[in-house]
């Protein structure tokens, strides 16, 4: 479960500390030597401490005197002349000491030096000082027992274990309450996204923080809002859709039934059949702009553009449509100057004009006109399709391009369209990134407005 905060918690963990023990090495190391140095340059001095009074008064009985100074405490001293010979030893001499006094005596200035520094192994260290006292000349050797630095050094090494143990503890501790922090949003995402793939689109994620979780928490949150609207729009249109095929369904069904009675007359049959064929083509259309409407959805179609005439296209869409117009007794008025190329799919951009026109056709009373005007402008080419026919109130002009809306929900069977055409049109406008408007007054007309951009 809180996986990724282990992770976090781990990662920090182990960088944090390896970056601890680093600084804790260092800070011993150099704790240590410091240590050291004191020692041993404390007993540098205190060998030249003896030289200086040796020099001063040298006899015999200030050489015991010093020796026994020394007897007392935790050094030693040996004194020898030039010849190595001792002259006289506040210690017992063992192999260790004679090692030491048969070191090699050069490059010792007359404040001494520090002859032999190791206390890890050693028992002593060992400092030499040179002395010349008139004609005695010699050397004036110190020894400490390293018992006392080893000490110091283990009780140097026991704080800071203590000290690394405690930070260890401390840095586990906030970083285990720090990850928790981090993680806990990001857990709480998941739990979310998880609950949206099970279909639960109602979920509420508190966003306070403006970092990147913060933007996700919010990405998530749109989304689910989205997929909630999308349920609900999908739900809609499943119901629409069978609500649409069961109109048309029922009338075939109905006269069917009704054309199936004996006692009709050939004529009254017909009317029935006549009726049936009309419903079934509706419904062969309806199934058709369906299919259309999802493959549009899906971008599986795609808009093959090429450069042609306006006009030419227009007159194709005039020959095809001039029958029902005259039918309907309706005057089509075409005006488009001859030269104007657009850059679209014809097939399309016939499709879509079509709509219109029929729209314009079917929503239009008898004896009106209906223009088609083809404008180029700067920035592209305006093409209106302007009628004089009974208008759409204005509250549903921002519905008219929604699948299956239509003003006048209780049509008649003969004016019945299915509602499709404009959510048709809009898809086709928006594949081709252009732009509709429409603008409309009751009982005076309406006009669609298409503006293609020049794509440069
Ligand atoms: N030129 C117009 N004049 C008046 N009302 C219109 C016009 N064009 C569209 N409408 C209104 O907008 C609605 C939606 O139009 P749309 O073309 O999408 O569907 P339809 O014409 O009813 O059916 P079809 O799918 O057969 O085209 C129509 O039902 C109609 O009420
Ligand atoms: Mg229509």
């Amino acid at each position: 479960m809180r996986k990724i905060s282990v992770k976090i918690g781990l990662l920090f963990f182990c960088l944090i500390f390896s970056m601890e023990v680093c600084l804790f090495f260092l800070l011993h190391q150099k704790i240590a030597h410091s240590r050291i140095d004191e020692q041993l340059s404390a007993l540098v001095t205190r060998g030249n401490n003896h030289r200086d009074v040796l020099e001063t008064y040298y006899n015999q009985e200030t050489i015991s005197h010093i020796a026994l100074m020394e007897v007392k405490s935790d050094t030693e001293v040996v004194i020898i002349n030039e010849q190595g010979e001792v002259i006289i030893s506040s210690a017992e001499m063992n192999h260790q000491i004679q090692n030491v006094l048969n070191l090699a005596k050069k490059d010792i200035s007359r404040n001494g030096k520090v002859i032999d520094d190791n206390w890890k192994s050693g028992a002593y260290i060992a400092t030499v000082t040179p002395f010349t006292a008139g004609a005695n000349k010699g050397y004036l050797y110190m020894f400490q027992d390293t018992g006392q630095i080893k000490q110091l050094m283990k009780q140097l090494n026991r704080h800071f274990l203590i000290a690394g143990i405690a930070t260890a503890f401390v840095t586990a501790i906030i970083i285990l309450i720090l990850s928790r922090i981090i993680a806990k949003p990001l857990i709480k995402m998941k739990e979310a996204t998880k609950k949206l793939s099970q279909g639960n689109f109602s979920i509420q994620l508190e966003n306070n923080s403006n970092d990147e979780l913060g933007e996700l928490a919010k990405s998530i949150q749109l989304l689910s809002s989205e997929l909630n609207h999308l349920k609900t729009e999908r739900n809609e249109f499943l119901a629409s859709i069978s609500h649409e095929l069961r109109t048309p369904l029922t009338y075939i069904k109905g006269y069917a039934e009704v054309a199936k009675r004996g006692h009709l007359g050939m004529d009254e049959r017909l009317s029935y059949l006549k009726i049936i064929t009309e419903e079934t083509t509706k419904l062969t259309t309806l199934v058709t702009e369906l299919l259309e409407l999802a493959q549009l959805d899906n971008n599986t179609f795609t808009i093959q553009k090429e450069v042609f005439s306006v006009y030419d296209s227009l007159q194709k869409v005039s020959q095809k449509l001039l029958p029902s117009f005259k039918q309907a007794e309706i005057t089509l008025l075409i005006v488009c100057p001859e030269n104007i190329q657009i850059l679209a799919d014809p097939v399309r951009f016939e499709q879509i004009i079509v709509n219109l026109l029929e729209n314009a056709r079917k929503y239009s009373p008898k004896g009106t006109i209906t223009t088609v005007e083809v404008a180029k402008r700067n920035t592209g080419i305006i093409i209106s399709i302007q009628d004089q026919g009974k208008g759409i109130p204005s509250s549903d002009i921002p519905l008219i391009f929604e699948r299956f809306y239509r003003v006048d929900k209780s049509r008649s069977r003969e004016l019945g369209g299915t509602g499709l055409g404009l959510a048709i049109v809009k898809e086709l406008i928006d594949a081709h990134h252009w732009d509709i408007e429409v603008s409309s007054k009751i009982n005076q007309g309406s006009t669609f407005t298409i503006i293609v951009r020049d794509e440069s």
